[in-house]
């Protein structure tokens, strides 16, 4: 891995950032530490539960914890149950210089054209290699509107396109509802590429990826957000929150110096396999076409 002295001013910057970002709070040497001695020296005795150097003392990359958001998962009938689980994953510090390099090549995009070909080009998300294909965005970049959903699914990944399979006819429909169309929205997701199988993205993955999606918000400049389901929304407001407490409430999403109003709603699939909730859902529409119609 470069040593931050070593790496461009602005890629160091950005990378610092995202340590911090990341709740990184010590200044560590780039020299590996020896844990085996360290944990002699400090302590023979019974290992400390809380500290997760100790537990798996050198081995592997260095870590730094952040919280681990869940993927697609339904969430779940009681608001208590949906809460994230508190346990940190761990993001090891080369993917994390990785997500600095990915920030510096999108904030360095200024237009949209030049970010879909920076992502095109971008070979550090392991999602890219398992993807049949880019899925970048859908409908109107001059939208008012801009929606962010969660990542690919099969058709996506077939046909390149955001929401094109089931849940994405169910997310017109809803739209349909409110007088809005792919014609007067923009739409995108936080993770381009399909995770095989539709399988829980990794933390890595959603930091990798993390600098670009903002990007892309920032560049689109909607003048208001949807968040479609948990993982968009607890991304994109930084929140552990769950979907079930979100939905409905109007948060901010800061992207450079953007701060753009942002509704949580619940996800087309998640709708499919629970019909009941779209009671909820059409009031959630209801509080945006009122903010919108206000505009
Ligand atoms: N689900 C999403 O969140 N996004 C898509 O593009 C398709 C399904």
């Amino acid at each position: 891995m470069t040593a931050l002295s070593e790496m461009p001013t602005e890629e160091a910057l950005n990378l610092l950032r995202l340590y911090v970002e990341a709740g990184v709070s010590e200044n560590l040497s780039d020299d590996p530490v020896n844990r085996y001695e360290l944990g002699a020296v400090l302590d023979r005795s019974a290992p400390d539960a809380e500290s997760p150097a100790r537990a798996e003392p050198g081995r592997g990359p260095r870590q730094v914890p952040v919280e681990r958001p869940s993927f697609a998962s339904p969430p779940s009938s009681s608001p208590q149950s949906s809460s994230p689980t508190s346990s940190p994953a761990a993001i090891p510090l080369d993917a994390m210089a990785e997500a600095g390099t990915a920030r510096t090549i999108a904030q360095g995009c200024a237009t949209l054209e030049a970010l879909r070909e920076a992502l095109g080009a971008f070979d550090a998300c392991p999602l890219k290699h398992t993807a049949k294909n880019l899925v970048f965005a859908d409908g109107n970049p001059q939208a008012q509107v801009m929606l962010v959903g969660e990542a690919p699914g099969r058709d996506e990944d077939i046909q390149g396109l955001p929401f094109v399979g089931r849940s994405g006819q169910l997310l017109d429909r809803m739209l349909g509802a409110i007088g809005l169309d792919r014609t007067s929205v923009y739409i995108t997701n936080v993770l381009p590429w399909r995770p095989p199988g539709n399988r829980q993205p990794t933390p890595i993955e959603q930091a990798m990826c993390a600098p670009f999606v903002e990007r892309h918000i920032e560049l689109v400049a909607p003048k208001l957000l949807l968040l479609v389901g948990g993982v968009s929304a607890k991304q994109m407001l930084e929140t552990t929150t769950g979907i079930m407490k979100l939905r409905g409430n109007w948060g901010a999403v800061k992207v450079g110096d953007l701060e753009i109003p942002a509704l949580p709603i619940f996800h087309p699939a998640y709708l499919l396999r629970q019909p009941a909730q779209k009671r909820l859902a059409w009031r959630d529409l209801l509080n945006f076409k009122a903010k919108f119609d206000a505009l």
